[in-house]
């Protein structure tokens, strides 16, 4: 079995400051990375921003500062913030780096010598927005202004010697390979309107502009900078150093296992990224998974519509656990999600405060009581206890499979269901009332106590530090979580001292 995983998030613009839809990219990212990790396999976790291209050039120029100061400072702002996420990221690219431009580089010549790229002139739309290409068919006229119809965003005409890619040539072998791989495009309900995006028919298209600067200079005719998402998506390999094939990292993690987007960006991930692959005779990632937005008042949250959620300011607020549970849980993954204050703030209180953390509380309180502050020895499981016990084991394989589905609510559905009964367990069982039966009251808490940490191995991707808190109970740190063990019930040493713990989520007032 392959045990290496390569996920990537996209790279994003350090046009404006951070908002929740791209700490929800990451964030979503961060568990499926987390989860590989403590499933055993050699992660390799990517992301980083992208720094060409119109867009920048005028948010820079806009600001009155050198692009390249511009995007120093911004760029830094998305590195802290998946610091402040938590993530788990094993690199972080910017595009101005030399590495990258290497590499872009390197790619834009192999197309040209297999004649894949040609010089011709580029007449039509453009939005600088979306850096995207428009047909007349993609754009409407709304108050005089010529608009996308998908995006909404304002489109400019653009007039000027271009350099093409033949794209149209690789219609037919991306539909073999979408029918040949049919998880490629993931999730299945956005599959058809790619496909008859290639079907209707695909043009050639512009790679490289000449009106303006900030950009990768195209190898042999230094008027043309390479267009951005040539650029952009090249990024997925220039950090793995291709071509340098003595490198590891690009055999060892290459092609990608998943790269994780949202639904806006599809085309470009899922039609012209494995057309310029195949052009370059580069194998193709294995799936891309487009999920949905994160709505403000049921609009997409855009700087432009001056609606952005600040997930600094939520997590001021709140703390970065909830905020990543509350995104995990509630939006379900794949499709668009409203977020509210009230719904968090339910989710903090019921879930994470009384489910997860009061219970954690209250076992610990009791053997503390009552087990001599060890976690007990002279155990033995009835039916009931190894019922509860077993429903990990017995789902293990079903939550790999789920994963490798990006079932993300399967899997957060699987805990909210286990911390029920977990707790349901426990107040009917009445270790309180067990104390002439001590081997009863013993195996009772030695059972809680396992559910717990089978539960707080599982929470680790999600709630990574609140679940490090939780695992203090039983002196458990990052290197001992290995989600293999959540099948064994006698995983915790019996008669080993354990520790109490504060306490986990504060509950909200409301
Ligand atoms: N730079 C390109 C990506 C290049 S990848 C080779 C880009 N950047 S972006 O900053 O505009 O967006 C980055 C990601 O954030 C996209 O996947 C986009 O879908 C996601 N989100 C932006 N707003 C969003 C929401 N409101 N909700 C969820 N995600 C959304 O596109």
């Amino acid at each position: 079995m392959d045990k290496n995983f390569y996920i990537t998030t996209p790279i994003y613009y350090p046009s404006a400051k951070p908002h929740m839809g791209h700490a929800y990219s990451s964030i979503i990212a961060d568990f499926f990375a987390r989860f590989k990790k403590i499933d055993g396999f050699n992660v390799h976790f990517l992301t980083g921003t992208d720094e060409h291209g119109l867009k920048i050039q005028r948010a820079a120029e806009v600001k009155n500062v050198d692009t390249l100061k511009f995007c120093d400072e911004i760029s830094e702002t998305f590195r802290k913030l998946s610091k402040t996420l938590n993530l788990s990221n094993t690199d972080f690219i910017r595009t101005t780096e030399e590495r990258h431009k290497k590499t872009v580089q390197y790619l834009w010549n192999i197309l040209e010598k297999n004649d894949e790229i040609y010089l011709s002139k580029y007449s039509g739309w453009y939005s600088v927005s979306d850096e995207a290409f428009y047909n007349e068919d993609e754009i409407e006229t709304i108050d005089g202004k010529k608009i996308a119809i998908n995006s909404k965003s304002e489109v400019e005409w653009v007039d000027e010697e271009s350099y093409f890619f033949r794209l149209s040539k690789w219609e037919k072998p991306l539909l073999d390979f979408y029918e040949k791989n049919p998880d490629f495009i993931s999730p299945k309900s956005r599959k058809n309107e790619i496909i008859s995006f290639v079907k209707s028919g695909l043009k050639d298209l512009s790679v490289s502009r000449k009106s303006f600067s900030w950009g990768i200079k195209v190898p042999n005719n230094k008027d043309h900078i390479i267009y951005v998402w040539l650029d952009a998506l090249t990024n997925y390999i220039s950090a793995l150093n291709y071509p340098n094939k003595e490198n590891d990292l690009f055999k060892t993690f290459w092609p990608a296992s998943i790269h994780l987007i949202g639904k806006d960006i599809l085309r470009f991930h899922a039609v012209y990224w494995p057309a310029f692959l195949l052009a370059a005779k580069i194998e193709l990632p294995k799936k891309v998974y487009g999920h949905g937005w994160i709505l403000s008042g049921d609009e997409k949250m855009s700087k432009s519509k001056g609606n952005i959620l600040d997930p600094l300011e939520i997590i001021e607020q709140y703390g970065l656990d909830p905020l990543r549970y509350y995104l995990i849980k509630e939006v379900s993954f794949g499709n668009d999600g409203n977020i509210s204050q009230d719904r968090l703030e339910d989710c903090i209180n019921s879930d994470l405060a009384n489910n997860f953390g009061n219970l954690c509380q209250r076992v610990t309180a009791f053997a503390m009581n009552n087990c001599q502050g060890l976690i007990p020895k002279d155990i033995d499981f009835e039916k009931e206890d190894l019922v509860i016990l077993d429903d990990f084991k017995l789902n293990i394989e079903n939550i790999r499979v789920k994963i490798d589905e990006q079932d993300v609510n399967y899997y957060i559905n699987f805990i909210v269901n286990s911390l029920f009964v977990a707790n349901k367990y426990f107040n009917d069982q009445e270790p309180w009332k067990k104390k002439d039966n001590p081997k009863r009251m013993n195996t009772i808490v030695y059972t809680t106590f396992e559910i717990i940490r089978k539960i707080s191995f599982m929470l680790y991707p999600i709630i990574p530090d609140s679940a490090l808190k939780a695992l203090k109970i039983f002196e458990i740190n990052e290197n001992n979580i290995n989600f293999s063990s959540i099948m064994n019930n006698n995983f915790l040493e019996q008669g080993k001292k354990f520790n109490k713990i504060g306490i986990l989520f504060k509950k909200i007032e409301k």
